[in-house]
């Protein structure tokens, strides 16, 4: 059961509708015009109350073709979030919010590129792309005592699942994209592979 399924929501009745949509390729038209109450678009608290939402849920922000090889990095706003997502040695996927723990500058201003560090422009501060840890701190002396261990960048969850990068804002524990979307997700990946594996063998005779 995925996670949206097990959760309950005024909006079930609208996402089971979607899913019904969705399977069978069918649509609801609205007979007449449809008018909705202009505060859905207007209310603060309502818009506070979807960003909350939506930074509960794993969201996509990456495709995993933008992350090639290791130190292939992207930068990303993500709900007001400046987000550097980047491929480590090992092939795994990092995600950290892109702000110096110096004094909150932006650490990396490139849309895309591969680096082994990340390097703050007003004091640099340099960042493991791996882990995001503080690596060098120039002239630290004129910094006073650091504790290096408690200035890394801030990890974001992140799971790299179907081809695409995910991430979840408000959390720091492990994602689980699988039990997010369901066993179906994983069904029809599991067919699609074993059936590129079958057309591979046949056009290898
Ligand atoms: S704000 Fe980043 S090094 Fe000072």
């Amino acid at each position: 059961m995925s996670l949206i399924q097990s959760r309950p929501s005024v909006y079930d009745r609208a996402i089971a509708l979607v899913v019904s949509n969705l399977r069978e390729g069918t649509m609801q038209l609205d007979p007449g015009v449809a008018r909705l109450p202009v505060e859905l678009f207007t209310s603060v608290e309502r818009a506070a109350s979807e960003l909350t939402l939506m930074r509960s849920l794993p969201l996509v922000i990456a495709h995993h073709a933008e992350l090639p090889t290791p130190g292939s990095f992207v930068t990303r706003e993500l709900l007001g979030q400046s987000l550097i997502v980047a491929r480590r040695q090992d092939g795994t996927v990092g995600c950290y919010l892109n702000v110096c723990q110096h004094r909150g500058g932006q650490v990396e201003a490139a849309p895309f590129g591969s680096k082994r560090v990340f390097t703050c422009p007003y004091h640099g501060w340099s960042y493991d792309r791996d882990d995001g840890a503080l690596r060098n701190v120039p002239f630290d002396k004129d910094f006073g005592e650091i504790d290096r261990a408690c200035y890394g960048l801030r990890s974001v969850s992140v799971e790299e699942r179907h081809g695409l990068v995910w991430v979840q804002l408000s959390s720091t524990s492990p994602l689980d994209v699988g039990r997010f979307l369901g066993d179906e997700v994983d069904e029809r990946d599991r067919i699609r592979a074993l059936r590129a594996s079958s057309l591979s063998r046949l056009s290898g005779r």
